[in-house]
């Protein structure tokens, strides 16, 4: 099977973007592998720091890597905003195959710091055992938190400048970048965020490595495509989750108030983020 280095420059080649989704727990999982494989499109599980927690990594790592390996299904493993080098470390010691060091509230010294100090242990990694880890950085700022915001929140508008990301791309030697080119992290009630397509291109074309979207929750269609024609390879879905997770689970325990087995309750919410995810796939992979 290809690795995850050699997909994204396949979903680069053929301008599609592979899909990113957050979990925090296996129903969630079930949804979002059910849908990748009736697509047969590659799918990327992500953890945040939170949800790592929660989930537990030794879990979470045997549990993609079986699907990949014993189904020979093209699924990998994100350790997603992780804040600190010993977190991202752990991941990494754990079998992740991708790591995001999140030093965007960093001074920026301390972002090319700390990135670099992650890029060379994930490279001393694979040297030692031929894993092939991919390391991404954030730079700008994409706000934080998936969940549900009144507003765009204050200074969404900074972006990140292209020739800030070329010197990032150049001090760190990260794998991808995940630049701020319009969206916001979480689903704005007034207002949807717009992606900045030429700021996209300009970026891509100075740094040369894959381009990741992070928030895009609540984004319009166009902005995607946009984004996936001038350069994007991965989208962050996780709000949409977690919304479609909230609202199917509160619909279940009111139309059943008598059920307690857990498998009964939660299979319509199985089927809502099946839905999302479905959507959201078939936009990302250019399949409508
Ligand atoms: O890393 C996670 C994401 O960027 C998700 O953002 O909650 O806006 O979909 P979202
Ligand atoms: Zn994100």
């Amino acid at each position: 099977m290809k690795t995850l280095r050699e997909y994204i420059k396949e979903a680069n080649d053929k301008k599609v973007a592979i899909g990113h989704f957050n979990i925090s727990n296996l129903e969630t999982l079930h949804a979002v592998y059910n849908m990748a494989k009736k697509l047969n499109v590659p799918v990327i599980i992500g953890l945040s720091e939170g949800e790592e927690d929660f989930v537990g990594k030794v879990e979470a790592v045997a549990i993609i890597k079986t699907l990949r390996e014993k189904e020979n299904f093209p699924i990998f493993l994100n350790a997603d905003h992780h804040y600190s080098f010993d977190r991202v470390k752990t991941s990494i010691d754990a079998g992740f195959d991708s790591v995001i060091f999140d030093g965007a509230n960093l001074s920026l010294e301390e972002n090319i710091k700390i990135t670099k100090k992650c890029v060379d242990y994930a490279r001393k990694v694979t040297t030692e055992t031929g894993r092939d880890i991919l390391v991404e950085a954030e730079l700008g700022y994409i706000g934080s938190g998936s969940n549900i915001k009144e507003t765009i929140p204050e200074g969404a508008g900074i972006k990140t400048k292209p020739e800030d990301a070329r010197n990032f791309v150049e001090m760190t030697g990260i794998d991808m970048l995940a630049p701020s080119v319009g969206s916001i992290h979480g689903m704005i009630k007034s207002g949807k965020p717009h992606i900045d397509g030429e700021l996209v291109a300009e970026i891509k074309k100075v740094t040369g490595v894959p381009l990741v979207l992070h928030g895009g929750s609540g984004l319009r269609d166009e902005d995607f495509t946009n984004g996936i024609k001038a350069g994007i390879n991965i989208i962050h879905i996780s709000t949409e989750i977690r919304l479609a997770y909230d609202e199917a689970l509160k619909k279940s325990l009111a139309d059943k108030p008598d059920e307690v087995a857990p498998y009964k309750i939660l299979q319509p919410v199985v089927e809502a983020i099946e839905k999302v995810v479905e959507d959201r796939l078939k936009l990302f992979n250019n399949l409508y």
